[in-house]
């Protein structure tokens, strides 16, 4: 089958590297795509926000399939276009998107469905945050409503700081749109899971249980980024798995079943595991990046008739490999405020062994055969294994193949979960 993928970042390269790997799949085009993934798929310059011209490229080629990795386009409608033009869709409608696209919406859909999740209320100005400071004790979690890559949360250990982050989004618009209303949240302590399914919108199966590392420093320290690292498989106390679905996914399900939203894609639901159990931080309705750069190489099977067959709306039977897999994220200076864009990479980008190799998230050809720096998480380092500590070792050897004046790397990712005792590296 002919397959086309949407996004340009390393989860869109994970998914064009998983259907280049398919057996049922004779074709990868990408729209945009990247240089850094032209040897496994073929790049179209289309605006990914013309859904018109996708459309009609679809129909040119004759494409059988199109998977839409990020938010944005999911939740502007891209899926919506596209059925209506009879194609089949990996991703959900926009419907479906606004579990992600609007954090209020999402609050509501849990509180509805009876879903464990920190209690919010929602103000859209200073002056409510300041009516309600007596109610809440710090620390504060601020959410703002919309889309916004990542920079929509905000963590305030005392008063000053949340009056801070509120006057940046009701007074000085930082995020726009997206952050003119705003969640107040309850701060919950515990440890962070990733858990995604395949769903079609009433029936569900689970990927791997990965934990991505959120802050860009070592020890959770420094400001929250999209991700820094991940490794995947989870292995959980089978109790805690079975009240994970029972309490989340099963209602989940069930309620965006009785919506009737359109949901034939991957759900992402945040997880926080408190004391008192597990809790919902967050939806997403597509790949996890970085967590789609280790989950998918651990499916047992043909990627793209999986991801055909949720399109038609079924939910196959998952099979996995008995292995572990880790991504290190190697990110540009600067990362998260102002990556300095444009340094250039040291290194073979495309080194790669049977058990590590390198996906492109943010990286560019300056034409010249030289590789620069082209966004904010730059490179993946991945490595497979037979334990999590050899996945690990594999993915810091494999992050060793390149360099660059600045380049941050987190030095412990899969440290906490990991039996095995902390890594030595680089
Ligand atoms: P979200 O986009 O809602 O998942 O938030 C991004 C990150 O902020 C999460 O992965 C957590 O690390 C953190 N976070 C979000 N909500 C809370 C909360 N209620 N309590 C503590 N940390 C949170
Ligand atoms: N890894 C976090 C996200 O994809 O939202």
């Amino acid at each position: 089958m002919k397959t086309l993928v949407i996004g340009k970042g390393g989860r869109e390269h994970a998914i064009v590297k998983a259907l280049s790997l398919s057996p049922s799949v004779s074709e990868v085009h990408v729209i945009p795509g990247s240089q850094g993934m032209a040897r496994e798929a073929l790049c179209h310059n289309i605006s990914t926000s013309d859904d018109k011209a996708i459309c009609e490229f679809v129909s040119q080629k004759e494409m059988d399939l199109v998977v839409i990795g990020p938010e944005a386009e999911l939740a502007a409608g891209l899926a919506d276009s596209l059925r209506s033009a009879g194609v089949l869709v990996f991703g959900p409608g926009s419907d479906a998107a606004q579990l992600e696209a609007s954090k209020v919406f999402s609050k509501e859909f849990m509180n509805r469905a009876g879903i464990p999740t920190a209690k919010s209320i929602v103000v859209t100005s200073v002056k409510d945050i300041a009516d309600h400071l007596s109610e809440w004790p710090p620390p504060y979690v601020l959410k703002a409503d919309g889309l916004a890559s990542g920079k929509g949360v905000f963590i305030c250990s005392n008063q000053d700081e949340l009056l801070c982050a509120a006057r940046q989004l009701f007074e000085e618009r930082s995020l726009g749109h997206a952050g003119l209303k705003a969640l107040l949240e309850q701060s919950l302590e515990g440890w962070e899971l990733s858990c995604l399914c395949i769903t079609n919108g009433k029936d569900y199966q689970e990927l791997a249980l990965a934990q991505d590392h959120k802050r860009l420093k070592e020890k959770d320290e420094g400001p929250n980024t999209g991700g820094m690292g991940v490794v995947a498989p989870m292995d959980i106390d089978p109790l805690l798995h079975e009240q994970i679905r029972k309490t989340i996914l099963d209602p989940t399900m069930k309620t965006i079943s009785s919506m009737g939203m359109m949901f034939r894609g991957v759900i992402y639901v945040g997880l926080m595991i408190t004391k008192d159990g597990p809790q919902v931080l967050e939806y997403n309705v597509r790949f996890g990046d970085p967590e789609a750069q280790v989950i998918l190489p651990l499916i047992d099977g043909d990627v793209g008739e999986i991801m055909m067959s949720v399109a038609r709306g079924d939910v196959p039977e998952l099979h996995w490999k008995s292995l572990y897999s880790a991504c290190v994220v190697l990110a540009a200076e600067g990362y998260p405020e102002k990556p300095v864009q444009d340094v250039a990479i040291e290194g073979d980008l495309f080194a790669e062994t049977g058990s590590s190799y390198f996906l492109h998230a943010g990286t560019k050809g300056d034409g010249d055969g030289r590789w620069l720096t082209g966004g904010g998480r730059v490179l993946n380092a991945i490595g497979l294994g037979s334990s999590l500590r050899e996945a690990r070792e594999n993915a810091y050897q494999q992050a060793k193949a390149v360099s660059w004046p600045g380049m941050q790397i987190r030095k412990d990712i899969g440290n906490r979960v990991s039996r095995e005792g902390p890594l030595e590296v680089i």
